[in-house]
């Protein structure tokens, strides 16, 4: 997918896995903030829908690298690749994700479908 989909938003501290290819995570953090990344990280096969969301980054359950979620990137290993961040907008309570034309870092064994 390169383009971009809308949702309404979701609640503060919610954090929905978009099932495109690859996965977007929209989060909107306690804060009130808005971020879009990729949702899996670039370690192993691991939801960032499932992170632990603090500070603008999301820590892996795995093995507790954090993503930056206004940079993408990994803060230590063993994640070392960063995952991709997504130009968001909000009108009227509707977000918009602009999905970035950079590749995307999976992690080992996964990959684009369709
Ligand atoms: S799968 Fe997230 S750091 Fe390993």
């Amino acid at each position: 997918m390169h383009g971009a989909c809308t949702l309404t938003q979701p609640a503060r501290g919610y954090a929905p896995r978009r099932d495109t290819s690859p996965p977007i995570t929209v989060f909107h953090t306690e804060e009130g903030e808005l971020f879009a990344i990729d949702g899996t990280f670039t370690h192993r096969n691991s939801s960032l829908a499932e992170g632990w969301v603090a500070n603008r980054e999301d820590e892996c359950p795995l093995h507790a690298s954090k993503s930056s979620l206004r940079t993408g990137e990994a803060d230590q290993p063993p994640a070392k690749r960063p995952v991709r961040v997504h130009e968001v907008t909000v009108v009227d309570g509707l977000i918009t994700v602009a999905e970035s034309d950079a590749a995307p870092n999976l992690p080992p064994g996964i990959s684009l479908v369709g």
